[in-house]
């Protein structure tokens, strides 16, 4: 780090960690992406699920929130065992969410609207109605058919035990036998057979897969579970955590929650070489096109390693997901992740909320104040400690407009620009998710992140289904969230977001420069964080006390309403400001 002093009406001393970026640069280095789950996002045909003309119809909305990008998730052929991450069709789309003419509409418009779209890709597995997994099934052991998975004799006498102790990161065996004594690896669910990525045909077939794609005009790629491909050399015994609900359950010293991946089932060093052949196959296309890798890999330096040059071109951050909220904690993991990243010349991405994770605005509301992980299926239902809903939004919002003051490049997941809580209160006989299902309902899974957006607050459904159908049942609180009682509302999210989209394009945040503020007059650095990203500070107070803004302040943006006393202007609890430097 070199200790640099700012110069301006603040005069804060600060550290500088990141430099600006270099102008101009491709899109990804510092894109805004809005994920796009089309079960949930707006339906089109009534059915009370989400589908591709929907989003079509909706696109508007997100052209004028201001975001740059779209990732849509999982859209293919899928019997929905695992919400369409189990793809039975890599090149079609399925009927529940539309055509393939559906898809070029909906790219074409979002083109039109100046918005990139990145699709989905899923890797690691297929359904077990992917004709490759029925081939397999069909063929019996030893064919070429099962080579393309991961069949295994089993363990013991006749073959009766499973031939290694891995369990999937859904809960229960990580395997399944077959009538005829075989067994196969799903990582995830039963539905879900891990390929055999060693195997030359399956590399050639998602070359091609990614080819169909870019065919199209997809701007690029997100990489489910990309740390996983791979597997250690003979499948191994592995005693340690594996499951996504086990991350470690003592935080790290670092303030992340460490939820994170470990095992002979993942970061093998092989997988590089995976992405590496990748790589090539997008830069065969004009245009800046992206591979984003969903990788829950610690210490970062080990994720920035998905993220070289000739690999991948972001990762998910998810160090940053799952820190406390508390200044010190995310000041470290900002840090780091910046130092990691900076390190391989790749943009560092920032992400609160996902459709595997309870939403941020739910999770900063539990009493706990976090404290405990918050990896994939660990759910909130009825029974348990249930969120403060305003606290929850007010510090959402706080944390929101601290990611998008900080340079790279930021993910947000639909509704959370509306401040939607995660639904809590769901019936347990409604959840689909089957995390729930196969951890012997240990862990109440994804849904409650799931629900169906609230468009309107006066309509049935709130307007996410021409029919008022919803595939997941809305809280009837959600009418306050709906987008029509908050355009144009102002200091609404949803307004609060907007602005904080169009300032952070203004601005130039994305390829900006990032100093800690060290010493600035009348802040508790304990409590408060502070960085200076051009000539922006951002500030975000943590702590229980006010704070007051030294004199000559120019606030840009606020995530709440400020306060103010004898002409100081005050920054409440939970609140984060961006404040203009320069004289
Ligand atoms: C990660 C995806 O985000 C999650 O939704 C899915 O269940 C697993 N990968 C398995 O594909």
């Amino acid at each position: 780090m070199t200790p640099e002093t700012t110069t301006g009406a603040l005069a804060p001393t600060t550290t500088l960690v990141h430099a600006l970026g270099a102008p101009g640069g491709e899109w990804w280095r510092h894109a805004v992406i809005y994920q796009v789950y089309p079960r949930s996002f707006a339906d089109g045909s009534g059915d009370g699920i989400g589908d591709l003309p929907g989003i079509t119809a909706r696109l508007d909305h997100l052209a004028r929130l201001g975001v740059d990008a779209i990732w849509l998730s999982p859209f293919y052929r899928s019997p929905q065992a695992d919400a369409g991450y189990d793809v039975a069709d890599y090149r079609d789309v399925d009927p529940l969410f539309g055509t393939l003419a559906d898809f070029d509409a909906l790219l074409e418009r979002a083109h039109g609207l100046g918005l990139r779209m990145i699709v989905d890709l899923v890797p690691n597995h297929t359904s077990d109605e992917h004709v490759w997994f029925q081939a397999a099934l069909a063929a019996g052991p030893g064919s070429l058919e099962r080579a393309r998975y991961l069949f295994r004799p089993g363990k013991g006498a006749d073959g009766a035990e499973p031939p290694n102790n891995w369990n999937s990161i859904f809960g229960g065996p990580a395997w399944t036998r077959l009538p005829d004594g075989e067994w196969y690896l799903h990582l995830f669910d039963t539905r879900q057979p891990d390929l055999d990525w060693e195997n030359p045909e399956v590399r050639a077939e998602f070359e091609d897969v990614l080819r169909f794609w870019l065919d199209k005009g997809v701007d690029g790629f997100r990489i489910d579970v990309a740390h996983g491909l791979v597997k250690a050399a003979g499948l191994p015994d592995w005693d340690g955590e594996s499951s996504m609900t086990e991350g470690a359950e003592t935080a790290p010293e670092d303030g992340s929650m460490g939820v994170v991946h470990r095992g002979p089932m993942f970061d093998q060093e092989g997988v590089h070489e995976i992405y590496r052949a990748w790589n090539r196959v997008l830069a065969a296309y004009d245009g800046d096109r992206a591979l984003v890798a969903e990788a829950w890999v610690e210490p970062l330096e080990r994720l920035a390693r998905y993220v070289r040059p000739g690999e991948m071109h972001q990762a998910f951050n998810f160090s940053f997901l799952t820190t406390r909220w508390d200044a010190g904690a995310l000041r470290r993991i900002v840090t780091a992740s910046l130092e990691a990243s900076d390190a391989v010349g790749a943009p560092t991405t920032w992400v609160l909320s996902n459709h595997d994770i309870v939403r941020h605005t739910s999770r900063l509301g539990l009493a706990e104040a976090n404290a405990r992980p918050s990896g994939i299926g660990r759910g909130i239902g009825r029974d348990d400690e249930q969120p403060d809903e305003a606290l929850g939004l007010r510090r959402a919002r706080a944390a929101s407009l601290v990611m998008l003051g900080l340079p790279g490049s930021a993910y947000l997941y639909q509704g959370e620009e509306l401040g939607l809580p995660e639904h809590t209160t769901l019936d347990d006989d409604l959840r689909q998710d089957p995390t729930w299902w196969r951890s012997g309902h240990n862990e109440r899974g994804r849904d409650g992140c799931r629900v169906p957006l609230p468009w309107a607050k006066d309509e049935a459904g709130f307007g996410f289904s021409p029919t008022g159908a919803t595939w997941l049942p809305q809280p009837a609180s959600w009418a306050a969230y709906a987008l029509d009682a908050q355009q144009g509302v102002g200091g609404s999210t949803y307004e609060t977001y907007r602005n904080a989209l169009r300032l952070r394009g203004e601005l130039e945040l994305g390829t900006g420069s990032l100093a800690w503020v060290d010493a600035m007059a009348k802040v508790d650095a304990e409590s408060v964080l502070a960085f200076v990203n051009r000539d922006v500070l951002v500030l975000a107070n943590l702590g229980s006390d006010p704070v007051a803004l030294p004199d000559g302040a120019t606030v840009l943006h606020a995530s709440a309403a400020l306060e103010a006393s004898d002409g100081v202007t005050l920054v409440p609890s939970d609140t984060t400001v961006w404040v203009r430097l320069a004289a």
